[in-house]
């Protein structure tokens, strides 16, 4: 006979905190957001990824690129980069985020000495760069001649066809540094000589970096950012359940420090055999998630099969319609509140603790700590990184009104047919999953997860917690009637502003 869940599939909207015992000692200050990515054996050692927040987002081709990457682990999050594109550009994304290294500036479009003023102008007023550097053949890394800067030409004196060579500030005037320059010591150059930009050169005087006096100020504003022992940023990289024995190795070459099977449905022999396979051939040093589940019996499959982390849903993400379309799934809450309880149970019979990540359905910012609470530790987002800046669609204006474009990878346009795949020689997806979509543009992304963690950080000092661990196991959580969801909003008054205020859905 089929079994019946007792509990109905509920979201996170049907749920609400009630506020605990707030202490002095319970400010936002004082809130860590640092909570575990890989498994560990808790109370005994510390896990090998931690994250500074509690964020990652999405594999999916609208979300995680290398751009996104940097800027999310800037913050002290992690980004995935999507998996449905080719083994090699995957694994050069990878490698793009690997390579960066914060406050020191690839310049891509440098001038040449025969160059002239009027392509100087032309590439200020295209770009909004007042330091130009000059190499011998204009590429990125060509060899050093000159800088031009605004100091060394005046438009209302000169003519524009004079060329670069005759106005540029020379090499031989030019202080610089070997490419191996520390940001700290190349920031001491910068002051001592009161420079605005330090060339940073190889041994063969062909330019590699700029560092620029400002960003020096901004790197160091970024307490929580995520880096590797060489002081990279960290990066992760979504697989699939089919030619992991290509992907894998190339991924790991490239730099990616974490790894996860993103699969609409994780409780398969497929990600059995991905698990095995990687334990294999890379031990434990290869720290990889599994997912997606939604109840205790998939839980239970990945930690036994060996998933570093496991990811929580299946059917709620906002450009998703898998319950529609083949009526599995389960509300994100109900099947959170069940793995957390089965995560709990395995800690307790094995002492090794499995990270949680709630994945899709974030609509609310407060829908984070809901997550958190109900014993998640860190939550993953599509919608809400699609709509910054840093995603890697462009900014569109649709009837007055900015917006990027959102799409699934069970949509056609993504046609990520891995993630959909059941095994056996046909290829999956031979129907959609996911719809194609705009979000509203919404700016930069640190400004917004600011907001967001500013919020999440409050609840938690309601609710007496400055840690993840202590709102997890200190948090009060009631069901919330319909009628008290109303009661929950303005009501009852007519807005001002009709365009809503900023504890609606972002
Ligand atoms: P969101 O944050 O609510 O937009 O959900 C994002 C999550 O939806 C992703 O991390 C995936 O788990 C899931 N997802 C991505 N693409 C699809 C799709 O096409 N169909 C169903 N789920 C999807």
């Amino acid at each position: 006979m089929a079994i019946y869940f007792d509990e109905p599939s509920r979201t996170f909207n049907e749920y609400l905190l009630v506020p605990g015992y707030t202490s002095s000692k319970h400010v936002p200050e004082n809130v860590s957001l640092k909570t575990p990515l890989t498994k560990y054996r808790r109370g005994e050692e510390e896990p090998a990824i931690s994250l500074g927040i509690p964020m990652v987002s999405a594999v999916m081709q609208a979300v995680s690129d290398d751009k996104m990457a940097i800027a999310l682990a800037t913050e002290g999050g992690l980004s995935f980069i999507y998996g449905s594109q080719t083994v090699e550009d995957q694994a050069a994304m990878v490698a793009r985020v690997k390579d960066y290294k914060a406050g020191f500036v690839t310049s891509d479009a440098n001038l040449s000495p025969d160059m002239t003023l009027a392509d100087v102008v032309a590439l200020r007023d295209r770009l909004g760069h007042s330091t130009m550097p000059v190499t011998a053949d204009g590429g990125a890394h060509g060899k050093l001649v000159g800088i031009v800067t605004e100091r060394d030409y005046r438009l209302s004196r000169m003519s524009l066809d004079e060329k670069v060579s005759d106005f540029m500030t020379p090499r031989e005037k030019l202080i610089v540094a070997p490419a191996d320059t520390t940001l700290k010591a190349a920031n001491d150059i910068i002051w001592e000589h009161k420079l605005n930009s330090l060339p940073l050169v190889d041994d063969q005087d062909n330019l590699m970096y700029l560092v620029f006096r400002k960003d020096y100020a901004s790197h160091k504003s970024n307490p929580n950012e995520m880096l590797d022992v060489h002081k990279r940023y960290m990066v992760g990289a979504g697989i699939n359940t089919r030619d992991y024995a290509e992907r894998v190795p190339a991924l790991i070459e490239a730099g990616a420090d974490v790894l996860c099977i993103d699969s609409s449905e994780g409780y398969s022999d497929w990600q059995k055999f991905t698990l095995a396979w990687i334990r294999e051939n890379y031990g434990d040093t290869v720290k990889v998630g599994a997912g997606n589940v939604v109840d205790a019996e998939g839980f239970r499959f990945l930690a036994e099969a060996g998933a570093d982390f496991i990811k929580i849903g299946i059917g709620g993400g906002s450009i998703c319609i898998t319950r529609e379309q083949k009526g599995i799934g389960r509300g994100q809450a109900t099947a959170t509140i069940e793995v957390a309880k089965a995560r709990d149970e395995y800690f307790e019979e094995t002492g090794v603790y499995i990270p949680l990540c709630s994945d899709g359905g974030i609509v609310y910012d407060h829908h984070i700590t809901l997550a958190l609470a109900m014993g998640s530790d860190f939550v993953m987002l599509g919608r809400y990184f699609a709509r910054f800046d840093e995603s890697p669609t462009n900014r569109v204006n649709v009837n007055g009104s900015y917006m990027k474009e959102y799409w699934g990878e069970g949509s056609a346009r993504a046609r990520n047919w891995q993630r959909y795949d059941l095994g056996g020689d046909k290829k999956g997806m031979t129907f959609e999953e996911g719809v194609d979509s705009y979000v509203p543009y919404a700016g930069p992304l640190k400004d917004n997860v600011a907001v967001t963690l500013a919020k999440v950080k409050s609840t938690m000092c309601n609710c007496g917690a400055i840690t993840i661990p202590e709102l997890q196991q200190k948090a009060k959580l009631t069901v919330v009637s319909s009628t008290s969801i109303v009661e929950g909003g303005a009501h009852d008054v007519l807005l001002k502003d009709k365009s809503g205020y900023s504890s609606t859905s972002n």
